[in-house]
């Protein structure tokens, strides 16, 4: 990274090398082979159509020349390979623009899937962890930059850079010594924008991590609008993020009036070089040693030559403005991946499996010197259904995401079938387990959308409706007289229009239909009532022991939990002193249960809960 308080010739360097890699970076991702060999083509129709267009003001100095001296053959030549001219460039143009679309709606298609895949091919982990990068918004905002750096290239940056080089090569040709004076110019000019490319990339830093947290705050509160209006914050929001923006804009304000600045310099410079230029060529027309045909386009290149610069310069600043979303959107989607699929890695067969937990360790963070999970032993054999119990913040959850690998355990491991899990092929795991979240995850479709959505095309064909609405029945979904479209009633935008206990049951349902080996439940009929929840449980129950499957269920009503093979109680992390393991007791039976764990029964009291063949 660029520190701000060196100015040294390898800092300016160093910050183009970063836009430089940035760039590079977007080119190899986004864009592919199609786009590719389109871009040579816009190429080589740009230089075509700039040497055409650069005859021009040649044919214009012929056409002076013949007018001069009254050559008729000339000037009939002058004015035919002007028409002639202008025919070709109008069709050079027409194959450009379709080059450019072509490249554009590539390039669309390619930044949409390669950022796709990136982005979900990164573990769960990754997209966990506190002040990622990768979020939704910089997904956004990175996406919607990349698309006006390549508008920017194309419609401007390309030709205007071809010009530059094509005009310069035909002006140094004509005037070595001309060509001489704008090269110097260009040097200069140069000179100045590597400077300001620093100045843009040290200084833009802090100000796009504030554009950026602005954002992750709206979108936040935009997608949290229930909380902030019921809880009286509406105007205060407003205000707040009105506030912060101004602020930021301040800053933004500041960066680029500075830049913009710098444009009265460039274009000092550029008019000072067209004028050396000019007093030049005319000194030479003056002493005789050069035609009117050669000047006039002296003059009309030099000045062609600066103004391409000053375009330049505009695409230039439009890429600086887009690269720090660029440069975190590559910081998001290269962010190492640490959960992989070992070379050697296993396929788990399709039958049943025993989970065994050893000594498992994990924290969230290195500051967390106690951790999350600490020396967690118990197992889970095929068929058996097992309960998690502890209180809230023990681990639970995130032992559910060790277990489908999100991340690897920082001690310990994780046995399937006598694997460890870090060596099996991720896919043949996840196709053995259904996950039923905390919270759930209903997407935008119709019901029957997400009932399917964990299943495989052909998957989807073989099950019927009455299957579903059989299945339904056991896990007691009934959307009674709102299913006003059967199956095919759409949910709405993240299921808002089912209650709460009707998205957990969606989830439940579209768990089963995977027809797992473990199923893993974590807390998942938290929103129903304790009758209709209890009702769900036996659902399950009957469905687990059917398929023989097995489960880890958590839940925090222990009265749904007592139908368990075994139950393992935690304990929290913070009441661990040195080694103690971090299961409190494990038990075969709501009774046994209750003799041996403390935890249990404490919490056994609290609900009130009656246990057979306990007074
Ligand atoms: N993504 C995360 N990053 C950092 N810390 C986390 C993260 N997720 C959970 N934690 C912390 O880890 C601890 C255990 O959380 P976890 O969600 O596993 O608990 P839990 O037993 O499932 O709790 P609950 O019963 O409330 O669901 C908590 O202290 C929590 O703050
Ligand atoms: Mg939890």
């Amino acid at each position: 990274m660029v520190r701000q308080d060196q100015h040294t010739i390898r800092d300016y360097v160093a910050a183009m090398g970063e836009t430089y890699s940035i760039l590079r970076w977007c080119w190899d991702e986004f864009v592919n082979d199609i786009s590719r060999k389109a871009v040579r083509k816009l190429l080589c129709f740009s230089t075509c159509g700039r040497l055409v267009s650069l005859l021009y003001p040649w044919l214009m100095g012929l056409g002076i020349d013949a007018l001069i001296n009254h050559d008729a053959k000339m000037a009939v030549m002058a004015v035919v390979g002007t028409a002639f001219n202008y025919v070709i460039g109008a069709f050079i143009e027409r194959f450009s623009g379709h080059a450019i679309e072509l490249v554009l709606g590539e390039n669309l298609r390619t930044i949409d899937r390669r950022s796709n895949e990136m982005f979900f091919e990164k573990e769960l982990g990754l997209h966990l962890e506190e002040g990622t990068e990768l979020t939704q918004a910089n997904m956004e905002k990175g996406y919607n930059r990349l698309h006006t750096v390549q508008g920017s290239f194309l419609w401007t940056g390309i030709d205007s850079a071809l010009t530059l080089i094509i005009t310069w090569l035909m002006l140094s040709f004509l005037s070595p010594t001309s060509g001489g004076i704008i090269f110097v110019f260009l040097g200069v000019n140069t000179l100045v924008s590597l400077g300001f490319n620093r100045f843009i990339m040290v200084n833009m830093e802090p100000v796009d991590a504030m554009f950026r947290a602005i954002n992750l705050h709206r979108n936040g509160r935009q997608e949290g609008v229930e909380r902030v209006i019921t809880s009286g914050r509406r105007n205060s929001e407003i205000e707040e993020m009105d506030e912060a923006f101004r602020k930021v804009i301040l800053e933004d304000r500041r960066i680029w009036f500075t830049y913009v600045n710098s444009t009265v310099l460039r274009s000092v410079l550029s008019g000072f070089a067209v004028t050396l230029t000019g007093l030049y060529a005319g000194y030479q027309v003056w002493i005789g040693a050069m035609s009117i045909a050669e000047l006039v386009p002296i003059l009309t290149w030099a000045g062609m030559a600066s103004s391409q610069i000053r375009l330049l310069a505009r695409v230039e600043r439009e890429v600086n403005w887009c690269i720090p979303s660029l440069r975190s959107l590559k910081e998001a989607l290269t962010m190492e991946c640490k959960v992989l699929d070992a070379p050697d890695a296993v396929e788990l067969p399709d039958e049943p499996l025993t989970i065994e937990i050893n000594n498992l360790g994990h924290t969230y963070s290195d500051k967390d010197a106690k951790g999350v999970l600490r020396h967690v032993f118990f197992s889970i054999a095929p068929g058996e259904i097992v309960a998690l119990i502890g209180r809230t913040g023990c681990g639970k959850s995130t032992l559910t995401r060790l277990l489908q690998r999100y991340m690897d355990p920082m001690q310990g491991s994780i046995l399937v079938g006598g694997h460890d899990l870090r060596s099996v092929i991720q896919e043949s795991w996840r196709s053995l387990v259904a996950f039923i979240p905390q919270r759930s995850q209903v997407f935008d479709g119709t019901l029957r959308d997400n009932i399917l959505y964990g299943l495989t095309g052909d998957e989807r064909l073989s099950v019927t409706d009455e299957k579903i609405l059989q299945l339904m029945a056991v896990l007691c979904i009934d959307f009674g007289s709102r299913l006003t479209n059967g199956l095919d009633t759409r949910v709405g935008r993240r299921g808002m229009k089912l209650s709460g206990g009707e998205a957990q049951r969606v989830m439940i349902l579209a768990a089963v239909l995977r027809k797992p080996r473990f199923m893993i439940i974590d807390e998942a009929t938290s929103s129903l009532d304790a009758v209709t929840q209890a009702a769900v449980q036996a659902g399950i129950y009957k469905i687990l022991r059917e398929s023989g499957a097995s489960a880890l269920i958590i839940a925090h009503r222990l009265s749904t939990v007592m139908h368990c093979d075994k139950y393992v109680v935690m304990k929290p992390v913070d009441s661990l002193i040195n080694g103690d393991p971090q299961v409190e007791s494990i038990a075969h039976s709501p009774a046994e249960l209750h003799q041996v764990s403390p935890i249990f029964r404490r919490l056994a009291d609290l609900e009130g809960v009656r246990i057979a063949g306990i007074q």
